[in-house]
């Protein structure tokens, strides 16, 4: 497996795989790889000739009040995973090669970045939405692989994807979780045992609430209710109903619903869902 650390080189490698007519899957992470992370690469090496995975602990996507330094940074380990998940080349660039001295550009997709987690983290997306570009324009992938655990992150990068003619396929995965419920996050790291405990209830709330999709429940009251419910221990940032593609707020579960969930669990912020489309007959 390759390590390329230049924007140059890896434009080069790209360029060279394309001209080969090889297809390019992009898995974009931030490191610290888990499983979650692991199925993203497995099903690009499937899907393509060569798949390239980025190690980039973003600074943009972090306010100065939050965790960028702390952010578990596990370089060998995560490389030793991307080979055995079959990656071609790590593309991990030196942040002031992404934003040297004088940097003044950001993609901003309207709407769909300011509610749920853009209320609580206000320059996130705008944040994703810039690096993931400045990604996409040197890696040059044919298709790109994101986990529903960050289901807005999804919607957001889905929309400027299509806004701003990429032509690149955007793959979503399912959200990886423990055995016991607990959705697969790199932030997991931060929890004591008890926390960790503490955080099922996350989950928790929200099969709940799904089970309760299922068997007809249509009021978005009565579903946030359950999950409020559950997760009453917690530090709770939202708990909302929304519709998957537009993030607006729904009254009723109807199309293809988003429950979201958001709490802090001692330092870590931890985030959740479920989507439930409402079957057709
Ligand atoms: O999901 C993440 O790990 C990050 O937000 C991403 C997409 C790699 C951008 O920094």
């Amino acid at each position: 497996m390759k390590i390329i650390r230049g924007k140059s080189e890896m434009r080069a490698w790209s360029l060279e795989r394309r001209c080969a007519g090889d297809s390019i899957g992009f898995v974009p992470t931030m490191g610290a790889l888990h499983e979650g992370h692991a199925s993203l690469m497995r099903a690009s090496a499937k899907e393509n000739r060569v798949t390239v995975a980025s190690i980039f602990v973003n600074p943009t996507q972090f306010a100065p009040h939050e965790d960028f330094n702390a952010y578990p940074r596990t370089f060998e380990d995560d490389c030793r995973i991307a080979e055995d998940m079959g990656v071609t080349a790590i593309y991990a660039p030196e942040k002031v090669s992404l934003y040297p001295d004088g940097y003044a550009t950001y993609v901003n997709v309207e709407g769909l970045s300011e509610g749920l987690c853009g209320r609580s983290r206000p320059i996130f997306f705008r944040g994703v939405a810039t690096v993931v570009t400045k990604l996409f324009n040197t890696v040059l992938p044919d298709r790109a692989y994101f986990g529903m655990k960050d289901a807005q992150q999804c919607a957001v990068i889905r929309r400027m994807t299509r806004d701003l003619d990429f032509g690149i396929e955007i793959i979503e995965l399912p959200t990886v979780r423990e055995p016991d419920g607990l959705a697969m996050s790199s932030r997991n790291r931060y929890l004591t045992p008890e926390e960790r405990a503490q955080a099922l209830a996350i989950s928790r709330g929200l099969f709940k609430a799904e089970s309760q999709m299922k068997a007809g429940e249509r009021s978005a009251e009565s579903i946030l209710k359950t999950v409020r419910d559950e997760m009453a221990g917690l530090n709770i940032d939202y708990i909302e109903l929304v519709d998957a593609d537009t993030i607006q707020p729904l009254e009723r579960v109807e199309g293809r619903a988003l429950l979201a969930a958001a709490a802090w669990v001692g330092k870590a912020r931890l985030i959740d869902n479920i989507q439930y489309e409402v079957p057709t007959s």
